[in-house]
């Protein structure tokens, strides 16, 4: 078995050296703050090689040159090749109660805003939604929710939010009949979520490393889940940084259950298991 395995990891079709490899880690970190360490490398060449064949190229190099003459739809497809987007719905749990409990100290405001910043498949935002939903006990909460992630792909199939049902076994029925329809026929096996969730949602294109983004006006609540391992430290504090003013004063900041933000001691404080609110002194900034 093992000798099967070694075969196949090492009998490639293309020529994939370090130096091939060094330059691919360059560019997607420069590009989406990505770090992919050394262990990673066989995962990026099968990632790859999909496209190299498709466009009929002869070599990583003739591929990678074509990517640093800055084209850029093939840099699209580049990073979605690299991101990785594991979800699933109400993951980490214990973060909806808490959210719920935020919103409801505050629904004298209207609209409330909440930015779930690496969205993935949707999972995370329709769960948002459906916790919002169930708070206020109607399908049109006045809760404007933006989903965003760099990865164009995982963000045109959030938006169309079909999934396998499998997806959904961890769910409560009764969630489950409130909020999602079966499919029939060629869609049997499927399951679509309620066009009144999905208009509560507005999706959008956004690398978390840009400059600016495309997003103003200030949130009760950002999610900035299991995205952050992904990133180095300066990374993760310069991203943080533009988190602060996008905040509402008493906004939360929810993380992944990997991540901590204490490295940014300065910007955001603990508030509850890896959730945070603004630091002292950035609260104080408020008032000036
Ligand atoms: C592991 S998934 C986490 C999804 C969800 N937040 C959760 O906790 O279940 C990480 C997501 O971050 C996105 N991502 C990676 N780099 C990004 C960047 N620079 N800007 C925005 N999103 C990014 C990936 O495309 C991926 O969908």
């Amino acid at each position: 078995m093992t000798q099967i395995l070694n075969r196949n990891l090492t009998e490639r079709q293309f020529n994939f050296t370090e130096k091939d490899f060094e330059r691919i880690r360059k560019l997607i970190y420069d590009h989406a703050g990505i770090s992919l360490n050394p262990a990673k490398k066989d995962m990026v060449y099968s990632r790859l090689v999909r496209r190299i064949r498709e466009l009929g190229l002869d070599s990583f190099q003739v591929y990678l040159g074509l990517l640093e003459k800055g084209d850029a739809a093939e840099w699209e497809l580049f990073v979605n090749s690299l991101t990785t987007n594991l979800t699933s719905f109400f993951r980490e749990e214990h973060h909806f109660p808490i959210l719920s409990e935020h919103i409801n100290e505050r629904r004298t405001r209207t609209p409330i805003n909440i930015w779930c910043s690496a969205s993935s498949t949707g999972e995370e935002p329709y769960s948002i939604a459906m916790t919002m939903v169930e708070l206020y006990g109607s399908f049109q909460p006045p809760v404007k929710i933006y989903a965003s992630d760099v990865d164009t792909n995982v963000l045109a199939k959030a938006r169309e939010g079909i999934y396998t049902t499998d997806r959904l076994e961890k769910m409560p029925q009764h969630k489950v009949r409130r909020f999602f329809k079966k499919g029939m026929g060629e869609n049997q096996g499927k399951v679509r979520v309620r066009k009144e969730l999905r208009d509560m949602i507005e999706f959008v294109h956004v690398n978390l490393l840009d400059e600016s983004w495309p997003l103003n006006g200030k949130f009760d609540a950002i999610f900035c889940r299991n995205v952050m391992i992904y990133f180095d430290k300066p990374t993760q504090y310069s991203i943080l940084k533009k988190f602060v003013p996008l905040l509402k004063e008493d906004g939360l900041m929810f993380a992944g259950h990997s991540e901590s933000f204490l490295h940014a001691a300065d910007l955001f404080k603990l508030r509850r298991k890896t959730v945070y609110e603004l630091s002292d002194q950035q609260r104080k900034a408020y008032h000036k």
